[in-house]
């Protein structure tokens, strides 16, 4: 792991490897009381940060197994756990994640197998919710809870406002852009996320996936909108031109180099490419982005016109 100080109060935890979405970087914040978010480092290493720090409370932005499986090292440890109240029952039931995600698409059971196995989830029996009302007040409070679903329903980041610094959480600020391979993802919700946080003075931005971000902030959350609308553009084009739902899912809405990864996970990547491709569609059937958000028209005619070059 890689431990990088950001200010007296914040260090930033990047794992040694993100591979097999089996962890994420984390922060640790250090106020009245200890937090850790999000510190899925692969289990011995959180192990070792659990052991050496002692922290005192355990967040996570949202329910994904890259995110959160460590939870349960947290809970044994006596660490008290809070994890966004919409998504409680995730935690606690492995069944509710299999009932909830990969089980009505067809592949409950490798799902069940490689979220059980491989990635090591253990149901938690202990733990505290928190919602965007909650403000950390014998832990940290100065960190403000900021609601931002979209890429999962309770999906939340955290801003520090003394220092202008963010936890972006999973909101796809990586160069693989925003994700939504759950039917419990929503593309208008985590769009209305994006546009409220490009309203925000950010200085630095600490993701999960995609490092630190300190160059082009003012941009890039509309260059992660643009991202999504690129994406709606192209599945209208394949549609309008005869391409398959099948087809279209093949070549990848979200994975595009997918063609020779082994299974399960190739299994996975096609689940979560229908359920993008299937959101995209469902939106165009209602006029697609831009009749939720007339403001992001200008950058839907200037794709349009360059789709038709
Ligand atoms: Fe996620």
């Amino acid at each position: 792991m890689k431990q990088t100080r950001i200010t007296d109060k914040i260090t930033y935890v990047e794992p040694d490897s993100m591979a097999r979405f089996s962890s994420c970087a984390g922060l640790i914040v250090q106020s009245r009381k200890q937090i850790f978010i999000d510190m899925n480092l692969g289990e011995s290493d959180t192990r070792t940060l659990l052991e050496q720090r002692c922290p005192d409370a355990a967040v996570i932005t949202h329910f994904h197994l890259d995110h959160s499986v460590w939870t349960h090292q947290a809970e044994k440890a006596g660490i008290q756990v809070f994890v966004p109240a919409k998504e409680a029952a995730f935690l606690s039931s492995l069944d509710h994640v299999v009932q909830q995600t990969a089980g009505p698409l067809g592949c409950g059971k490798q799902w069940h197998a490689f979220v059980e196995n491989t990635q090591g989830f253990r149901s938690l029996t202990h733990f505290s919710s928190y919602g965007p009302d909650t403000v950390f007040v014998e832990f940290a409070p100065e960190m403000v809870v900021m609601d931002t679903p979209g890429h999962s329903p309770g999906h939340t980041s955290f801003y520090f406002p003394d220092d202008r610094i963010l936890f972006s959480g999973d909101l796809g600020l990586d160069r693989f852009g925003p994700w939504y391979g759950w039917q419990n993802c929503d593309i208008r919700d985590l769009v209305f996320s994006l546009l409220r946080l490009d309203g925000m003075q950010i200085n630095l931005i600490l993701s999960s996936h995609g490092g630190m971000i300190q160059k082009g902030i003012s941009d890039i959350f509309m260059a992660k909108i643009k991202e999504i609308l690129q994406r709606e553009h192209h599945i209208e084009k394949q549609l309008s031109k005869g391409k398959s739902e099948a087809q279209i899912i093949e070549n990848g809405v979200f994975y595009l180099h997918k063609k020779k990864v082994p299974q399960p996970l190739k299994t996975f990547l096609d689940m979560w490419d229908s359920v993008m491709f299937q959101h995209h569609k469902n939106l165009l059937a209602q006029g697609g982005l831009t009749a939720f958000f007339p403001e992001l028209s200008q950058i839907s005619n200037a794709l349009s016109q360059q789709s038709r070059l």
